[in-house]
This record gives C-alpha cells, sequence and structure tokens, in this order.
C-alpha cells in the first residue's frame, strides 16, 4: 500500500527481551487540578503498548505535553499520565524524572521483559523541538528498537519524531500510526464516490489546504461554523455582525469558482441560529441567511440546512469532516453539530472525523462509537489531507 511503503509494522521487529522505545502521543487534557481530563489518547494507544508487553518487550514510552516550551514546567510533568496507564493496564509503569542521562537510563536497565517505563514530558528539552541530532542520538541509546505510534506529532519534525529514527536499525510504525494511516489514505487515494468533505469551525484558514487538495476527488463539500460566513460574504450575502475574515473572501471565491468548474457542489447553509449577545440563550433567531438582523451574528446552521446536509451525507460512500457547525459548546447551538453527525454517524458511508472540537462535539453526543475511525491527530490529519509529508512518517521508511 502506497503510504505504508517501506514501513515495518510492530510484527517485524524483534521485540522479545529488546528495550523498545515508542513514541506516543499522551498530549492529553489535564484538568485544573493536574488529573487527565481525557484519556482517548492513551486508550488509542493500548493496542500497541499491550502488544509489546505480550511480545516481551522492556518498554519505554516517551512523549510531550502541552507546550512547555523547552522549560521545565511542573504542572506539564507526565506522572498523572503515568498513574492513569497504570490504572488501565493494572500494572506498575516506572516513571523517571526525566527523559535522558543517567536516571533514565539506571530505571530503563533495571527493567525485566514486559515491565514499561514512561519518560518524562520531551518537550522540557529545548532540543526536542530543534529537531536536534544529539538529544534525538541521546533518547536513542535508551534503547534497541524505535516504533512511532504518535500520529498526532507525526507533522512534527521534533527529535523523537524524526531526527531519532536515523540512529537505530531496527524502527517501525505502532498500530494506531498504521490504523491512522490507512484510513486517511482511503480519502486520497482512489476514494470511493460519492466522497464528501464537510468541514466547520472558526477559520477559512485552516481547512483552505485541505478543500484545495482535495478538490479534484471530492464530489460535495458542505460548509458550515464560522467558516460559512466568509463563503456567504464571498456570495454577497449580507451576514449582520457574523464572524467573517474579510482576507480571506478573494480566497472563498476562487475556491467555489474551482469547484463549478470542477462540477463539485459547494453546499452552504441557507437558513441561521442567530443571536446578538452569544451569552443570551433566550434571545436566539432562526432566519434565512439572506435575513440576518443587523446587530445579530450566526452561531450555527439552521433545521432547514442541517437536514440538507444530512440528506446529502446519506448518499455518500465516504466522508471527512472536521470542524463543528456552530457554537456547539452552547447547548442552544449544538443542534446543527447534532443533527449532522447523527446522520453521518448512522449512515452506512466511511466515516472520518478529525480535528479536536469535532472530536469533543461527537464524545459529547455519545456518538463516537458510531463512526469508522476517530482520528487522534488534529494538525497532523489536516496536513496529511493538504498532501503535506509527515516527518514523522517519513523518517520511518527503510532506505531504497
Ligand atoms: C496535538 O495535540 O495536536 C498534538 O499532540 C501535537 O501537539 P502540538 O500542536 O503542541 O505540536
Amino acid at each position: 500500500m502506497g503510504i505504508l511503503r517501506k514501513i515495518r509494522t510492530l510484527d517485524d521487529l524483534p521485540l522479545e527481551g529488546r528495550r523498545v522505545f515508542m513514541r506516543v502521543d499522551f498530549n492529553c487534557p489535564l484538568t485544573d487540578d493536574g488529573r487527565v481530563a481525557d484519556d482517548s489518547r492513551i486508550q488509542a494507544s493500548l493496542p500497541s503498548i499491550r502488544f509489546a508487553i505480550e511480545n516481551g518487550a522492556r518498554l519505554v514510552l516517551a512523549s510531550h505535553l502541552g507546550r512547555p516550551k523547552g522549560k521545565r514546567v511542573p504542572a506539564l510533568s507526565m506522572t498523572p499520565i503515568g498513574e492513569r496507564l497504570a490504572e488501565i493496564l493494572d500494572k506498575e509503569v516506572f516513571l523517571p524524572e526525566d527523559c535522558v542521562g543517567d536516571g533514565p537510563r539506571k530505571v530503563i536497565m533495571e527493567r525485566v521483559e514486559g515491565e514499561v517505563v514512561l519518560l518524562e514530558n520531551l518537550r522540557w528539552a529545548p532540543e526536542e523541538e530543534r529537531n536536534d541530532d544529539v538529544f534525538a542520538q541521546r533518547l536513542a541509546s535508551l534503547a534497541d528498537v524505535y516504533v512511532n505510534d504518535a500520529f498526532g506529532a507525526a507533522h512534527r519534525a521534533h527529535a523523537s519524531v524524526a531526527a531519532i529514527a536515523g540512529h537505530f536499525g531496527h524502527k517501525g510504525a505502532g498500530l494506531l500510526m498504521i490504523k491512522e494511516l490507512t484510513y486517511l489514505s482511503k480519502l486520497t487515494e482512489s476514494p470511493e464516490r460519492p466522497f464528501m468533505v464537510m468541514v466547520g469551525g472558526a477559520k477559512v484558514s485552516d481547512k483552505i489546504g485541505v478543500l484545495t487538495h482535495l478538490l479534484g476527488k471530492v464530489d460535495a463539500i458542505l460548509i458550515g461554523g464560522a467558516m460559512a460566513n466568509t463563503f456567504l460574504a464571498a456570495r454577497g450575502i449580507d451576514v449582520g455582525k457574523s464572524r467573517i475574515e474579510a482576507d480571506k473572501l478573494e480566497v472563498a471565491k476562487n475556491l467555489m469558482s474551482k469547484a463549478g468548474n470542477r462540477d463539485v457542489d459547494i453546499l452552504l447553509p441557507t437558513d441561521a441560529v442567530t443571536a446578538k449577545d452569544i451569552d443570551d440563550a433566550s434571545m436566539t433567531e432562526t432566519v434565512s441567511v439572506h435575513d440576518v438582523p443587523q446587530g445579530s451574528m450566526i452561531l450555527d446552521i439552521g433545521p432547514e440546512t442541517a437536514g440538507r446536509f444530512a440528506k446529502r451525507l446519506s448518499q455518500a460512500r465516504i466522508v471527512f469532516w472536521n470542524g463543528p457547525m456552530g457554537m456547539f459548546e452552547k447547548a442552544q447551538f449544538m443542534s446543527g453539530t447534532e443533527t449532522v453527525g447523527k446522520a453521518l454517524a448512522h449512515s452506512s458511508a466511511t466515516s472520518i472525523v478529525g480535528g479536536g472540537d469535532t472530536v469533543s462535539a461527537v464524545s459529547r453526543l455519545a456518538l463516537r462509537p458510531f463512526f469508522s475511525h476517530v482520528s487522534t491527530g488534529g494538525g497532523a490529519s489536516l496536513e496529511f489531507l493538504e498532501g503535506r509529508e509527515l516527518p514523522g512518517v517519513e523518517a520511518l521508511r527503510d532506505e531504497d
């Protein structure tokens, strides 16, 4: 298969008795008092972790957490993540106080087959984000085999993701990495038709690369969320006080004209839920997009639009969805996201969801299990769908 060309998997790697360095993305949200608020990213790497343990690896897990910018920020310690992992695995997870040096080396050397170490936050070291090769070599010296299961960080050319791979004779992708690449490449390598992309969220700029790249492959693009306001404005519709990106009007016009030339349908909202004040729930009004009251803003797609989008999605064979349809965090602007989310979740299409806000929306609606694939990578999935090479994937390929 194209994307997995010359990439070895856990099955191909020597694990028994070996020290296996597994890069994971345990960048989980924490509560104010420092506990793991959402362990989905830990859960997503469990198949690889269990596989390594069951096959006798001495497992060394490593991840970043947050953006400490090269400083030892105690609030971004991996300790709560390690504690949660220990609970899930029902076994001790050894937590050295650093990610390189004598401390972690000693903890790792003392481990026997099937035991698990979780290194401290890789981004406490300034060399990590610089993709520093000396630092990569110090990390690599802790283990015999390299596995990257951190799809969510694969778009970052950082030391533990990119430079490190060159220091191992045995390297490969974890099960989550393979699953992510396999699903996402269904969208880029001869996708089934009809193929539809539904986007929302705040900014046109976040999604335009993906829409442009996929234009030659999709049958329809459904646009909601605040980014739809910019497309409506580009069509000359007065969207009142709604948020638009004035500097992206030309980009939106351009995309619509290219889509027209290629017979790709662009579906925009025809009605909307509006309010004068986001915080005043009693004052919402559902109107045609041509009648948005002056002084009001669009905060969700309306029921007619949601129904039209849902109907269109039911005709698709494969759909990629990134971005909520409205300000779903507030109950009164959740309905559009809920209607299209349910339609997609219960359709027979292969449904692939990506992006932090979309994933929280589907989790909140308890729809997560009904999608074919919920990506753990927001930025990584978008960069992949923009047609860009991911440094963390390229580093895993064996040389020709
Ligand atoms: C993510 O949360 O998308 C990944 O863990 C990457 O984190 P970053 O955007 O801080 O590099």
